[in-house]
């Protein structure tokens, strides 16, 4: 036997010790060489580049802990939901049909649930009142609260840390087995941050891919044109807020919902103390909005009818109304071709690919 050969074979046993010898967990300690593959975020041409974390960067070992953990049962406390079981895919990860979400044994919560997609433009916080600054610190809010997961991170780092699948995901995305709320946030805020919507009907005649109809060219017209009572050109104003390639300016607003007498929920002002900042919500993007209702923060509206009809006649004055919404206080007077059209160009922003993109579905 020549000496290749003998080095060959008993590296080959020594190893094969080694991997018997080792429980599972010190198994993954054993490989040396930790390495991450970067994970390049494509985004259509015709949106703006994504604004991505620095200091998380994306990896495919990252994004995969992440995804397990959306879709992980044991994050709740009696092991019967999971972030994947309040945001589905079909309706743009919101809840289903639902007013308000259903938590842990069958706990309502008191807040539509929101949608996830394009997070990299959210710059300016996270929930209807923006109480999470980066997307991480949203990621782990619905664990301890008591009406959507009710368990304790402590809980839920003991029974993940338990796993070996855990420990080795955890191992692949960090190079550390040991199970953390930090990693647990900075691999889910990985995963949210791949779902990408910029395949509608809207971004393909963006690109030049496709043509509206003659309605959905009116609709976009009203939706882009500000409201000039007795001018030539009549616009429905939408723009002012639902601004930018991804229909939001992710800025917190008063659209008109309620008097000030009947403000119940205060929005923003909850998380700020400020009196300015009542009744303000986050300006929801409207990408996707046709299977997102029902609508607003309190999913007070079914369909995309009534939510234009609130805009056309049915905006309440209070102090915190925004100011761009002044100008229709008193009624729009859309005709039923109007709202029609507006409707038909909304429809537009359904995104196919992204609600079927099986890259986010559970495996
Ligand atoms: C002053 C800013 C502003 C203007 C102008 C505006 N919106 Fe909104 N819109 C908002 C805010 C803020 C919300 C969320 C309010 C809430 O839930 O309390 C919202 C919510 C919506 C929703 C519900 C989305 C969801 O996921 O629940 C739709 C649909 C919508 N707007 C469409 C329109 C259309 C169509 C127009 C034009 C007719 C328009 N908006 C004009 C600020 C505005």
């Amino acid at each position: 036997m020549n000496n290749r050969i003998k080095f060959i074979i008993s590296t080959s046993i020594l190893l094969a010790i080694a991997l018997v010898s080792c429980t599972d967990n010190e198994s993954t300690n054993l490989i040396n060489e930790f390495e991450t593959t970067p994970y390049t975020l494509v985004v259509p041409s015709n949106l703006p580049a994504p604004i991505l974390p620095q200091d998380n960067p994306l990896t495919y070992e990252g994004i995969a802990l992440g995804k397990a953990l959306f879709f992980e049962k044991m994050l709740s406390k009696d092991g019967t939901v999971s972030y994947g079981s309040c945001h589905n895919q079909s309706n743009a990860f919101t809840d289903t049909d639902k007013q308000f979400s259903e938590g842990i044994e069958g706990k309502i919560g008191d807040r539509n649930s929101m949608p996830i997609f394009n997070m990299f433009y959210h710059t300016k916080g996270f929930f209807w009142d923006g109480r999470a600054k980066l997307l991480r610190d949203q990621s782990l809010g619905p664990i301890e609260n008591p009406l959507e997961m009710g368990e304790t991170l402590e809980n839920v780092v003991n029974k993940l840390q338990s796993e070996f699948e855990y420990r080795k995901l955890f191992y692949n995305a960090f190079g550390d087995s040991t199970v953390t709320p930090l990693k647990m946030s900075l691999a889910m805020e990985q995963f949210m941050l791949t779902f990408v919507s910029g395949n509608s009907k809207f971004d393909k005649v963006e690109r030049g891919e496709a043509q509206f109809t003659d309605s959905e060219l009116r609709g976009k017209q009203l939706f882009f044109t500000e409201f000039e009572t007795g001018g030539e050109t009549r616009g429905a104003d939408c723009f002012h807020c639902h601004a930018t390639a991804d229909f939001s300016n992710h800025e917190f607003m008063n659209n008109g919902l309620d008097s000030e007498s009947e403000f119940k929920d205060l929005g923003r002002a909850q998380f700020t103390k400020r009196p300015t900042d009542n009744a303000k919500f986050k300006t929801p993007s409207l990408r996707n909005v046709a299977v997102t209702g029902p609508y607003m923060h309190d999913g007070r509206f079914a369909t995309l009818e009534e939510v234009i009809e609130h805009y056309n006649s049915g905006i309440k004055e209070s102090p915190t109304l925004d100011v761009n919404i002044h100008g229709i206080k008193d009624g729009m007077n859309l005709t039923e071709q109007e709202k029609h059209d507006l409707l038909a160009f909304l429809n537009t922003l359904t995104d196919e690919y992204y609600l079927n993109n099986e890259e986010y579905k559970e495996k």
